[in-house]
Order: C-alpha cells, then sequence, then structure tokens
C-alpha cells in the first residue's frame, strides 16, 4: 500500500512539479515523508471516532490555548445544551425529564417540567431567546398543584424549581418570574409546621398536608436560606426572612460537644437539635455547609454567625475528616461513623463524587475572605473553639492557629480538587466515578489512614519545603482493558465503590471555581477534556445520559438525563470556557443548584426591616 501511494505521488502534477525543481534527492524524500504522514495520520482519524474530540488523555497541554479556542469551546458548550434541551423539548416536555435513550420521561419532581425551570437562568446566559420565551410562557401557565396524598420534596423543590426562578428574575427582572416563585414558596410553607419550624421532608402544595419522619436530613432542612433571603429581599416580605433565620438559629445555637463544632446529618425535628454524630460533607450533608459562607457573602458579610459557622465546620472538616493516601498521596475528605466519648467517629474513607464541591467551596472562602486576618472581622480564632465547649476540638484550633488560613484553606481546595481530578482522569473514559473506597495504608485496605494535617506538620516541621503534601500535579494511572479486568495492577490507591458517572457538576464546578480564583489555565484545561468526555461517551441522538461505568469504553448507558445536567454541569463548562466573566464570584453567590443570586446591596430601609 505503502509503495501505491508513493506512486500515486511521484505521478502527480504538484510532485512533477516538485521534480523539475531539481531539489536534491533527500529534500524529495522529506517532502514525501511529509505527504506520507499527513495521508496515514489521515487514514488514522478516519477509523477511529468520527469526532475529532477522541484521544486517550495525552500530556497535559502546556502551550496557552488562544481566546479564540476558548470562544469556540463556549460555542460548543452552548450547542451541546441546545442539543439535550432541544431533545427534551421535542419528546419530554413539559414532564420533568427526558429518557434520552428510549425519548420517554420522567415525573420525578413534581411533574411541573423541572427540567425547564431548571434551565431558565442557563438559557438566559447562553443567550437562547427563543427556547427562553418557549419555557417561559410553559412557566407562566404552571399550576404548582398535585393530587391528593401525593408530597414535593421540599429541598429539591427550592434548589431547582425556586432556585431557577430566582435567578432568572434576578438576571432579567421579569416580575413573572418573582411572583411565580412568591405563590410557590407560599403553597410549600406549611412544610415548616413542626414544633422547631424547621422543614419536614414533603409537603402537598395544594392541601396543605405534610410528610416525613422526626429525624430531618441536614442537607434538607439547612439549605434554603439562601433562596429565602433573596426572596424576602426581593418581595419586602420579612416572613420569608424569618424561615431563614430559623434555620441559621437553630444551627448556631445548636449543642456540638458530641462533634467538635460540626453539623451532623440526623436532627430531631422536635426540638432543633442534632440527633446522630455521623459527621459528612457528601450526600445529606454538602450544601448545609456550603450555606453557612454562601449565605455570608449574598448577604454582603453583614451576618456574622455564619461566618462563624463556616470556620468551625471547615476546621474540623481539615483536622479530622481529611486524609492523604498512601502511595500516591492523594488529598481526600470522608465521612465518619457515629464516635464515642473517647474517640473520634471512625472514618469510612469513602470518598464521594458529591463531596467534589468541597474544593471549590474552600477556594471561594479563601477568596473572599480574608482568612489570614480573622480578628479585622471581629472573629478571634481560638475563641471560636474554646467558646462553643466542643470537647476535644480544642486541639483542633491549637494546631491550625500556627499556620495561615488562607493558605491552608487553598492548598485543600487545591489537593482536593487534584483528586477529584484524578478520578477522572484515572479512567478510561475521562469520566470520574460516582464513589471511591481509598486505600488508607499501604498495607491494607482497612485502617485508621493518614490523617492530612499529620502529614501537614511533619513536612512543617521539617522546613515547609516544596509543595504540601496531597497538594501537587499527579500522574493518571490507567488501566488497560485487560488489566481492568484482572482487578487492576493496583497503584491508584483506590477502588472504584460505584462506576458510574450521572452526569453530575460537582469537580467541573470546582475546576472552574479553581481557575477563577487562581488563574492557572491547568484547571480550565481540565474542564475542557471532562468536556470531550461527556460528548465522546454521554451523547445520544436525542440528548445525553449517565453512564453506568466510567472504566469501560464504550459505556453502557443509563435512559436518564437529570435536570441538574442543565442547570450545572454545562452552565459551569460554559462559565469555564467563556472569555467574559458575566457571573463574577465577587459579585454573585451561585445556590447549591448553581443557581447564581447577587450580592446583596442593603438600602437604609432593609436594613431597618430585617435587623442588620
Ligand atoms: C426528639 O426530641 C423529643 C423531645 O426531646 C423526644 O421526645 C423525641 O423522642 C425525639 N425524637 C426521636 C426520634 O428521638
Amino acid at each position: 500500500m505503502l509503495e501505491d501511494i508513493q506512486d500515486m505521488y511521484r505521478n502527480h502534477p504538484l510532485s512533477s512539479a516538485i521534480r523539475s525543481l531539481r531539489y536534491k534527492p533527500h529534500v524529495r524524500n522529506i517532502f514525501y515523508g511529509g505527504v506520507m504522514l499527513t495521508i496515514l495520520y489521515a487514514l488514522y482519524n478516519s477509523v477511529r471516532l468520527p469526532e475529532s474530540l477522541s484521544y486517550d488523555f495525552p500530556e497535559e497541554v502546556t502551550v496557552p490555548t488562544p481566546p479564540h479556542i476558548w470562544d469556540e469551546r463556549a460555542r460548543q458548550v452552548k450547542r451541546a445544551f441546545l442539543h439535550a434541551y432541544h431533545g427534551y423539548e421535542r419528546y419530554a416536555a413539559p414532564h420533568d425529564e427526558l429518557k434520552p435513550i428510549s425519548t420517554g420521561y420522567k415525573d420525578n419532581f413534581n411533574g411541573w417540567g423541572v427540567s425547564i425551570f431548571d434551565s431558565l437562568d442557563t438559557m438566559v446566559l447562553l443567550g437562547l431567546e427563543g427556547e427562553y420565551e418557549r419555557a417561559r410562557s410553559y412557566v407562566e401557565k404552571t399550576r404548582f398543584e398535585l393530587a391528593e396524598h401525593t408530597f414535593v420534596p421540599y429541598f429539591e423543590t427550592i434548589i431547582r424549581y425556586l432556585g431557577g426562578l430566582l435567578s432568572t428574575y434576578a438576571l432579567n427582572k421579569d416580575p413573572m418570574l418573582l411572583s411565580r416563585a412568591d405563590e410557590l414558596a407560599k403553597k410549600l410553607d406549611p412544610v415548616f409546621n413542626t414544633p422547631s419550624k424547621l422543614a419536614l421532608f414533603g409537603v402537598n402544595p395544594s392541601t396543605g398536608e405534610v410528610v416525613g419522619p422526626d429525624i430531618g436530613i441536614l442537607a434538607e432542612m439547612a439549605t434554603l436560606q439562601l433562596e429565602y433571603t433573596y426572596l424576602a429581599k426581593a418581595t419586602g416580605n420579612r416572613a420569608y426572612w424569618e424561615r431563614a433565620n430559623t434555620v441559621i438559629k437553630a444551627l448556631s445555637s445548636a449543642d456540638l460537644r458530641q462533634t467538635g463544632g460540626m453539623f451532623p446529618i440526623g436532627w430531631n425535628l422536635t426540638t432543633g437539635q442534632p440527633h446522630d454524630a455521623h459527621l459528612s460533607v457528601g450526600a445529606q450533608a454538602d450544601s448545609a455547609h456550603e450555606y453557612l459562607l454562601k449565605q455570608y457573602l449574598l448577604t454582603a458579610k453583614t451576618d456574622k454567625a455564619n461566618l462563624e459557622m463556616y470556620i468551625r465546620a471547615t476546621t474540623h472538616i481539615i483536622t479530622n475528616l481529611m486524609y492523604i493516601s498512601p502511595t500516591r498521596h492523594l488529598l481526600y475528605v470522608t465521612d465518619t461513623t457515629t464516635p464515642t466519648h473517647e474517640a473520634r467517629g471512625t472514618p469510612t474513607h469513602v470518598f464521594e463524587h458529591l463531596s467534589c464541591f468541597l474544593p471549590g467551596l474552600f477556594a471561594l472562602g479563601a477568596h473572599t475572605l480574608p482568612l489570614d486576618d480573622l480578628d479585622s472581622m471581629g472573629v478571634n480564632f481560638m475563641d471560636l473553639g474554646a467558646k462553643g465547649n466542643f470537647g476535644r476540638a480544642g486541639d483542633g484550633y491549637r494546631r491550625l492557629n500556627s499556620y495561615n488560613l488562607k493558605e491552608l484553606h487553598m492548598w485543600a481546595a487545591e489537593g482536593l480538587a487534584q483528586t477529584c481530578w484524578l478520578t477522572y482522569a484515572d479512567m478510561r473514559t475521562g469520566l470520574g466515578p460516582d464513589e471511591t473506597h481509598m486505600r488508607p495504608s499501604v498495607r491494607s485496605v482497612h485502617g485508621e489512614g493518614h490523617l492530612w494535617m499529620d502529614s501537614m506538620d511533619r513536612w512543617k516541621q521539617s522546613g515547609a519545603r516544596g509543595i504540601p503534601p496531597g497538594v501537587g500535579d499527579k500522574t493518571p494511572v490507567i488501566y488497560t482493558e485487560q488489566q481492568r479486568l484482572r482487578g487492576g495492577p493496583g497503584g491508584r490507591d483506590y477502588a472504584i465503590k460505584k462506576p458510574g458517572y450521572l452526569l453530575r457538576p460537582e469537580t467541573i464546578e470546582s475546576l472552574y471555581i479553581m481557575w477563577r480564583v487562581t488563574g492557572d489555565a491547568k484547571w480550565r484545561e481540565r474542564g475542557w477534556r471532562i468536556f470531550e468526555a461527556i460528548e465522546r461517551h454521554t451523547k445520544t441522538p436525542y440528548g445525553y445520559a449517565s453512564i453506568k461505568s466510567v472504566e469501560v469504553v464504550p459505556p453502557p448507558k443509563d435512559d436518564d438525563m437529570p435536570s441538574y445536567f442543565l442547570a450545572e454541569t454545562l452552565k459551569y463548562l460554559y462559565l469555564m470556557f467563556t472569555n467574559d466573566d458575566p457571573i463574577s464570584l465577587d459579585k454573585w453567590v451561585f445556590n447549591t443548584e448553581a443557581h447564581p443570586l447577587p450580592v446583596f446591596e442593603w438600602s437604609q430601609e432593609e436594613k431597618v426591616l430585617f435587623n442588620i
């Protein structure tokens, strides 16, 4: 075949022209060599995947990508959004979510068209006028009603529906959106009918009937402060502020002696006090920790209780829940079983994709707060640990007090973001698993594991040279199919516990914040690699589908396209690639479903109304 091609080119008119120039033979050979390489490359590409996107994680980009390429990448995300949303509109609207393989639909969040509400502000940001107008006219006539004895899940309804309405209102000031938000919140209000006035699990918006166990879940009862505070400010209705304040008061007056100043997952909705000592930053807890910082930022740093709670929670996370793996030194955060008087809770060493919002939160806090000068905000770090009577927690404060807290939070952010990214880069699909089980020690999969702060203290004692433990770039460990089938040769420091990628946003969200806060383009390039993997492995003719395993190529898919893919995953990707900064982290605060709300500017009347 090579000779055929050489002959073809010898007989080509251009070749004879070149020959006629009487190049020396070796020059001619270089020319033919170049032509051959071009042809081979074209042949090679034609037998690979149709998209030019496909490659298996080459070395990281070292030449800066020019701005016009980033614009093109942002346009590709916009096209991905249109592909997903048009599939939804065509096959599933006005039901909740599209089934992107069978073209069916799901009504898993009230059947009011959650994908429409969740997408509104993304459409405004992407400038999609036609789609937005169609969505708007649907929103205008939605009836927030349910059949008797069925219930809206309160938390999901707040973050997706109310969050979508309020954020879009903040962006375009369409009064219809605010009045729909107001109406929805009023219909959900019976959910607060508990002795503590903390929300139950669910409510029927038509009858006011409520449902849910006496023991509430942290994330579900403490993820409404941003939405309700903004709603109070936008409508001037103080009652919504009271709802948010109830949560803030319960959290700040809770007895946290069992848990070192951090909020556990279970709460007694009669007393408004913690019920257990199960500590996590992942499922059932995540956004409650997130809202401590974000509520402080949204209210233009006027609500000091939230600041103090944020510093307490992160201090406990850093000193007790962050570990480092034995060989690759992967920094990770895990959850603990309930502790006793003597010992802290036992770490499970499970690392959840959901926890990958945490590096972004640490970075946002380090970016917006003077963590290295807390006195300037009237906060004494050591007092925070001592005043609350948090048992053993005082040790943690003494420990962190010898560091520059801002620097330490940024290292925590970078190290965790590295691990979140590596769980993607290690996989043949380039997408990360939903849960991993970290190997705590070299010898076994059991054992105590190494607390990050122990390594940090050793590093500091030995002169603090170079990059701190767990923080730097690491090389991916990609198994071949044969290696995977044999159970993997090891070397990753973790096993995969849940192998699916559910189109989740958390890692992308943190890469986005790392990019904005540090200005280091490596985070943005990694975001691009993830987008390429999403295009390559999750796209269907009708939308995008969750995949069952990130380790298998091509991955088997699930018939599922969650609304958060439109609200969060694609929004953060777009914001990461566009050269504009339409949602500055200094002026906006994202709710936990990536719906941005503007940082408040308080008027004098509002300060009186809200007791600021
Ligand atoms: C919640 O607290 C109340 C009041 O102390 C108590 O009577 C109730 O048993 C607690 N609920 C649970 C499930 O522990």
